[in-house]
């Protein structure tokens, strides 16, 4: 354990060290630099609180469309009452001395449906009691970020970690902005009173050893620009990649890894979107990431939410390990328009567990 702090405060030396107190942050990754060895740890638990970003895809696509299409900044367009769901993910991370330390990996959408997953999976009392040490915030999109409310009103002083380029009116509402005058649009009654960190465009912050919150700093639709993605590394196994909509693409996060981190090339699994194949329609493209996955040798394929079943079934047909899903997303109050009938769940549903 010490030697792994002594060897990643080695690897800092250099770098000029940005962020907040307990937090290491660097700022852009340097192709030239050497690889960052930021530590291990024993084990990586995952819950999925909840992957449904909405209920009827057919109906916030049309949403878009309406509202001018996907280059539309998500706050100007009026999303259907109703639809909102959300995603959501607690990660509980083990270190050597048998430590446990739990994050969630964002907040979803609609408040009444976050409060109700978070009521279903114990994250509304870990949060009151405040055994959770922080809110990851991937990106901003509406499923992602707009359910604010249900965290905050459970802990307001939760550390908040996001990446640099938030939109303005997503600052705004961590304060406690109200745009619900627009339908399906998110409105935060419990002001944050926390700390805040932002992962600089292209950087990286470690909360701990063997997790780190690494911002691509890529293009996003919606008026979304960057998303922070969870690496963490588990002793004896490799690398697990956790993402909240993986828009960059799969691809590029496994190379980010072998180009910037020691042993990088050391894949173990993935969780969470993929967004390969949202609107359920293949593309012969599409088959790329199933090569790329394979060509990593991850033993551990836990996708869901905007990575398309249509995806998860041609790669599971070609060996992929595909993490099946249980039929806990039926103790749920709602379901899917599109949800898998009864023992069909390919991938982790709403109250899966994974253990990495
Ligand atoms: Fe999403
Ligand atoms: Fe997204």
């Amino acid at each position: 354990m010490e030697a792994n702090r002594r060897a990643f405060l080695k690897t800092l030396a250099g770098a000029s060290v940005v962020g907040m107190s307990g937090l290491f942050c660097l700022p852009e990754l340097q192709a030239s630099a050497p690889k960052l060895d930021f530590g291990e740890v024993r084990g990586l638990t995952i819950k999925c609180v909840s992957e449904v970003g909405w209920f009827d895809t057919e109906m916030i696509a049309n949403d878009v469309r309406r509202a001018g299409g996907p280059s539309m900044n998500q706050y100007d367009i009026p999303f259907a009452p109703d639809n909102a769901g959300g995603y959501s993910a607690l990660l509980t991370v083990e270190d050597f001395e048998g430590g446990k330390t739990s994050y969630l990996l964002d907040t979803g959408w609609s408040t009444a449906w976050m409060d109700h997953a978070f009521a279903k999976s114990g994250v509304d009392e870990m949060l009151r009691n405040r055994t959770i040490a922080g809110l990851i915030i991937s990106h901003d999109h509406n499923d992602h970020f707009w359910g604010l409310e249900s965290t905050l009103k459970n802990d307001p002083g939760i550390p908040i970690i996001f990446p640099a380029t938030l939109q303005e009116k997503s600052l705004r509402l961590l304060d406690g902005a109200d745009y619900s005058a627009l339908s399906g649009n998110p409105r935060n009654s419990f002001p944050h009173t926390g700390p805040r960190t932002a992962v600089p465009a292209g950087g990286m912050c470690v909360p701990q050893l063997g997790v780190a919150i690494a911002m691509l700093d890529v293009d996003i639709p919606l008026g979304v620009r960057g998303e922070n993605v969870v690496y963490v590394k588990v002793r004896d196994k490799g690398y697990v990649i956790v993402t909240g909509c993986g828009h960059p693409g799969i691809g590029r996060l496994i190379d980010h890894a072998a180009a910037n981190f020691l042993d990088g090339g050391r894949m173990y699994g993935c969780y969470g979107g993929l967004h390969i194949a949202p609107l359920e329609k293949w593309h012969p493209e599409m088959q790329g990431s199933i090569d790329k996955i394979q060509a990593s040798g991850m033993r551990k394929v836990a996708c869901n939410h905007c990575t398309g079943r249509v995806w998860a079934r041609r790669a599971q047909e070609q060996g992929v390990p595909v993490v099946p899903g249980t039929d806990g997303f039926r103790a749920y109050d709602r379901l899917a328009k599109n949800a898998p009938d009864t023992g069909a769940n390919l991938y982790v549903g709403n109250g899966d567990l994974v253990v990495f």
